[in-house]
């Protein structure tokens, strides 16, 4: 005795649909075989859409789950696509149109059963021949803010951050961003880097800048001494320093995690709450050491990246940013030019460009100076060193060396983006250092910092990388939000 797969639909009924679905497919080969399955009483096997596009099922009976971005109905035939967020492409569902369903629209969550097999049409190359479709939950289209057949802009589907991973753009951005995370991850366990959980909830300003978000129990007043660690404590502004501890013991080690800055900044490239890869490296003399190791992290993610998500970063340069693969393709293909901070502010002065911030030496280069100097380098990546030595925070290395003040600080300057990655050599010389921190009135606050100069000391450097905007630099994505599932930012904490 056998069974159809069915719900609340009679044997008969649904053999009579199966029967009309393949032969629309002209394929009585796949629905015999179809038969012989539900004969055996083997339950469908669920596959997610990626892995039935890959077609190693076809002549299966499978089932499939997603939701409904396309609904065509004919006489006799009805065409779905279905996606689950597994890949960009969804799966052409094939059905006699008797399975049609008021419920059945676009953005409906849908269950479908059927047999797989390959599909006349070169637009796909499998398609569900269904015989059941189950619409577990209703999409009313109405209301629904995306429309079918619509191309919405990202600055639509960024007002709808609950509802904006339906659309194709922001599911390939979460393919793309998830991708690159694991390649990140991998780039340094191949490179014998160890992983350092560094911590959320830290008393260090590791910047100095002052952009803290203090953390407190909520519904108290934070009177002094009356802390909850006792001290004050403040969400993380860079695991640095902390790294630096790690890397006195395993010499190379990286973070990627959540950064948090209160920069009361609207701008196209700066969040309250980022992800920030990190690296620390003991033993480093120099600024080229650090250059190498940033070159190759950009280099090695971006090729696994466009090599694992070639349809979804295909989507980006075609529809949002046309052009941008062959800037792209540039900056893998040449190498990264270096220049000094005062060559940087040679090639500013005496330009005809007019810039709103000043360019005399010693000012700190403005996004506006970033862009500027990218393109005067070709539109490429460009390093730029030696920054004056008060720009930079206590721990960067002083160019004591150098006729200028300058301290030995890099920062990775990238096209359509400006600055992408910051580094320096750490100062290491402990009378230096102690002096520094003596003048900022901070000796006691970092006395374990100074401990780290004290005892086995190396020379080491490091550097930060935005994880958003090293999306946005890959992908041309102008507006930082749109490359974070939930951005937070000065006065926007939706969700
Ligand atoms: O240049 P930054 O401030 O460097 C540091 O925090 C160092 N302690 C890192 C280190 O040496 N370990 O930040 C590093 C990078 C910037 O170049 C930028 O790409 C990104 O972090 N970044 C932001 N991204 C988004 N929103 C913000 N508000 C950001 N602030 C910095
Ligand atoms: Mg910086």
């Amino acid at each position: 005795m056998w069974r159809w797969q069915s719900a609340g639909t009679s044997q008969g009924q649904q053999r009579a649909q199966t029967g009309s679905a393949c032969q629309a497919g002209h394929n009585v080969k796949v629905n015999v075989l179809c038969s012989i399955r539900h004969y055996c009483k083997k339950s469908p096997k669920k596959l997610r859409v990626s892995e039935a596009l890959e077609g190693s099922d076809v002549g299966s009976n499978i089932t499939v789950e997603g939701w409904v971005r396309s609904v065509r109905s004919q006489k006799d035939n009805l065409f779905v696509h279905v996606n689950d967020g597994s890949c960009l492409q969804p799966l052409q569902i094939v059905a006699s149109s008797e399975l049609n369903d008021a419920l059945l629209t676009f953005g409906s969550a849908v269950e479908v059963t059927g047999c797989l097999k390959q599909s006349p049409s070169r637009k796909q190359p499998v398609e569900l021949l269904a015989d059941r479709i189950n619409v577990v939950g209703g999409c009313d289209t109405l209301e629904f803010p995306f429309k079918i057949k619509e191309r919405h802009g990202l600055d639509y589907v960024r007002q709808y951050p609950h509802m904006r991973c339906r659309t194709n753009v922001f599911s390939s951005m979460m393919r793309i961003r998830s991708a690159a995370s694991a390649a990140i991850h991998s780039h340094f366990t191949e490179r014998g880097f160890i992983q350092i959980h560094t911590p959320v909830i830290t008393s260090n300003d590791c910047e100095g800048a002052g952009e803290l978000f203090q953390v407190e129990p909520s519904g108290q007043t934070t009177e002094p001494d009356k802390n909850f660690f006792s001290v004050p404590a403040f969400l993380t502004v860079s695991g640095q320093l902390h790294l630096e501890v790690m890397s006195g013991a395993f010499s190379r080690v990286y973070t990627f995690g959540p950064t948090f800055r209160a920069e009361n900044s609207q701008s196209r490239r700066h969040l309250a709450e980022f992800y920030m890869v990190e690296a620390e490296l003991a033993f480093t003399q120099s600024l080229e050491d650090l250059t190498k190791v940033m070159e190759d992290l950009f280099r090695s993610v971006t090729e696994q990246v466009l090599d694992r998500c070639s349809e979804d970063v295909d989507l980006f340069h075609q529809r949002v940013s046309p052009g941008h693969r062959a800037v792209v393709e540039a900056m893998l293909k040449k190498s990264f030019t270096v220049i000094s901070y005062t060559e940087a502010i040679d090639i500013l002065n005496p330009s005809s460009h007019s810039f709103v911030f000043p360019t005399t030496w010693g000012c700190d280069l403005q996004t506006e100076h970033e862009k500027f100097l990218v393109k005067h380098c070709g539109n490429l990546p460009v390093f730029v060193t030696d920054y004056p030595y008060d720009l930079k925070p206590f721990y960067a290395r002083d160019n004591t060396d150098h006729p200028l003040h300058t301290a030995a600080a890099v920062d990775l300057l990238v096209p359509g983006v400006g600055e992408l990655c910051g580094g320096s050599l750490r100062e290491d010389r402990l009378d230096l250092l102690t002096a520094r921190l003596a003048q900022a009135g901070m000796e006691d606050t970092y006395d374990w910092y100074l401990d780290l100069r004290r005892f086995g000391s190396a020379p080491h450097g490091g550097f930060g990388m935005g994880f958003e905007r090293y999306l946005q630099c890959i992908l041309g994505v102008d507006n930082i939000k749109d490359v974070i599932p939930f951005p937070r930012f000065s006065h926007s904490c939706q969700l």
